[in-house]
């Protein structure tokens, strides 16, 4: 079987091809990726040689190239996991996310709709439903929960969403969605809370914490969400949506602590910055259903996720050392100075 995963040289998708093709020998895995800022051949160095593997370098709004793909391909299986990510950049800049996030889905499902598939998968995520007061612990984002988003980057992504369910139900694509909660680990592009505290800390340079410090995030390792995705593809029922996350609740603030702790770096690195504006308090995912529905649990405790992702950051300094001296300095020049 080929699957054609999109976004795969950036974080998830990156980590989703290795657990794909070292559980699914025998398939063949297609990336199409743009390579923006976010994306990079090195991350998939280890696989870029082998048989079973095809990299595509293209945008997924390219009508022409997207369709060409599907007839050449054939893809059973379609992942999309291609989109801007960064609440921070849509913010700043919310037209590209418009565009990569809500029309490269549409010409996805336009070429899914014109060739056929097995199953679209959409990638998505928990914050379409905007966040959760930090005074009601009882409460947690559903399936039901009703979309309520609070940046560019959500916004594009819950129209996405409602774009997949449309047509699921007007043209019988067969399509599922996952809404995840934040994921942690290897390969994630160092603009994200979890790296950039964790090179900060290396390099001994203030780690920019937003606010009080007291946003709550539910997070998750990679490879779980991987294991999610491939649940939902084999067992997962057409239309639905299923909600993604590990009942690991930190304090962003807690979290850097941690990070410090676990590196022996000094808290005085710790540097309380303007906040991000809109910024969500709290997310929090019930994962009743995925759990009832297919038998998903994460496997993967913080602490320990917590340690391997350092492990492989401290392994890796090539990799995030490259984007850190390039284009990405003027980013945190203009993100963080002065802020
Ligand atoms: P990422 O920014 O690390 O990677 C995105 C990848 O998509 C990059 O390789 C980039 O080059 C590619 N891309 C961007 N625009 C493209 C386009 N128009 N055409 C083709 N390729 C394009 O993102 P990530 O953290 O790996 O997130 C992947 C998906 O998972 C996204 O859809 C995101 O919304 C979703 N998600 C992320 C998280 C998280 O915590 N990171 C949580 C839930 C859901
Ligand atoms: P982020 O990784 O951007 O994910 P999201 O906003 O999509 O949840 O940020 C996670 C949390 O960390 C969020 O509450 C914002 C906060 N944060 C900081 O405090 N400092 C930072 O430099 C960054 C990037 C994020």
């Amino acid at each position: 079987m080929t699957i054609l995963v999109t976004g795969g040289a950036g974080f998830i998708g990156s980590n989703f091809i290795f657990y794909w093709l070292d559980k699914h020998p025998g398939d063949r895995v297609v990336c199409l990726d743009k390579l923006t800022y976010a994306g990079s051949l090195s991350t998939l160095k280890s696989v870029m040689d082998r048989p079973d593997f095809r990299f595509v370098k293209g945008d997924i709004c390219d009508k022409g190239l997207v369709l060409g793909l599907f007839r050449e391909e054939r893809p059973e299986y379609v992942i999309n996991f291609a989109a801007e990510s960064h609440v921070d950049r849509s913010i700043t800049g919310p037209e590209v996310f418009l565009q990569s996030n809500y029309i490269g889905t549409a010409v996805l499902l336009e070429a899914c709709r014109e060739c056929g598939v097995g199953r679209y998968h959409q990638v998505s995520t928990d914050e379409v439903y905007g966040d959760l007061p930090l005074d009601r612990p009882d409460l947690f984002f559903t399936e039901d929960t009703p979309l309520h988003t609070s940046s560019p980057y959500s916004a594009s992504k819950a129209a996405a969403d409602l774009l997949v369910q449309s047509y699921v139900r007007t043209y019988g694509i067969s399509a599922t969605i996952s809404r995840c909660s934040n994921n942690y680990g290897p390969c994630q592009f160092p603009e994200k809370f979890i790296p950039l505290m964790v090179i900060n800390a290396l390099n001994d340079e203030p780690l920019p914490v937003y606010g009080d410090g007291l946003n709550v995030r539910d997070w998750l390792f990679v490879e779980d969400h991987c294991r999610a995705i491939e649940l939902i593809l084999q067992k997962g029922r057409i239309g639905e949506i299923y909600n993604v996350g590990g009942h690991n609740e930190w304090r962003n603030i807690d979290v850097v602590k941690l990070i410090l702790a676990k590196l022996g770096k000094p808290e005085s690195l710790i540097r309380y910055v303007e906040d991000r504006k809109g910024h969500d308090r709290r997310y929090a995912i019930d994962p009743g259903k995925i759990c009832d529905e297919l038998g998903w649990l994460p496997e993967t405790g913080f602490e320990d996720g917590l340690g391997w992702t350092l492990r492989w950051y401290l392994d890796n300094r090539p990799w995030w050392g490259d984007i850190v001296s390039g284009e990405y300095r003027e980013y945190y020049e203009m993100m963080y100075g002065g802020r």
